[in-house]
């Protein structure tokens, strides 16, 4: 078996026994593909990691900048309680009509909500609303603005909150130092802000799977 068949291969086993999908999850993939949205959405194993840490949080407010098709939207607001809420942030508003759908059919429109723009407009706008701290911050948009990203989440969350980035190995692009990609130059900021600010303590973790070889940075806000 070629290296990639391995990766979906456990994926697929993985999911099976420790991230089963269901008919929402399904129909919201289904929709994503039908639509003709990129194929960029977390597996399944990390959609239920993303449910995992917003749980060991005891999350009550997330905030995730890269909606797509709601896909990582679902696993995440499936975390929440009753009365807690999850903002997401989505330029595209084809992306985020496709999103509203399939967050509706989750049952979870009263908990989460979609703002259409880019996100470096919607972020300061959402911070003169002066909202509750987020518990979780999921970066996951255009990787270029990463580091940007980072230090939004640092305005808008408190001492104990956790900010997630995907994305920051790309095939291990991330250690080219002389990369002129944007993706890979916005990336490694984030990285560097993340390793040199005094109040975040975080680490990063590089993965394969059904997505290739990627990885995710963490971070924890300190007071
Ligand atoms: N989190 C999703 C995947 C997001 S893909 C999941 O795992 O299911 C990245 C998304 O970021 C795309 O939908 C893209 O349109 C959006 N995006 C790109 N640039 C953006 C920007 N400047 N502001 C907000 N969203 C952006
Ligand atoms: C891309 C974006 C993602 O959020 C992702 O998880 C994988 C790939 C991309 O833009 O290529
Ligand atoms: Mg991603």
């Amino acid at each position: 078996m070629s290296e990639s068949k391995t990766w979906d291969a456990v994926d697929d086993y993985f999911s099976g026994h420790l991230a089963p999908d269901d008919e929402v999850l399904r129909a919201a993939l289904r929709d994503s593909e039908a639509a003709e949205l990129p194929h960029v959405n977390v597996s399944a194993p990390q959609g239920k990691l993303l449910h995992l840490l917003a749980q060991l949080q005891g999350a009550r407010t997330i905030l995730e900048i890269g909606t797509l098709g709601g896909y990582s939207t679902i696993w995440l607001a499936r975390a929440l309680p009753a009365d807690g809420r999850l903002i997401s942030l989505e330029y595209d508003p084809r992306h985020a009509e496709v999103a509203s759908r399939n967050i509706a059919r989750a049952g979870l429109e009263k908990l989460v909500e979609v703002r259409t723009g880019p996100a470096l407009d919607a972020l300061p706008q959402l911070a003169d609303e002066n909202p509750p701290p987020f518990d979780l911050v999921f970066i996951d948009a255009d990787k270029a603005n990463n580091a940007n990203y980072v230090e939004w989440a640092l305005k808008l969350t408190r001492a104990g909150s956790l900010i997630i980035v995907d994305n920051v190995v790309r095939g291990g692009h991330v250690a080219d130092i002389g990369s002129t990609d944007p993706a890979i130059r916005g990336t490694r900021a984030a990285i560097e802000l993340i390793g040199a600010h005094p109040r975040l303590d975080g680490t990063a973790v590089q993965t394969v799977g059904s997505k290739g070889y990627d990885g995710f940075a963490l971070a924890r806000v300190l007071g």
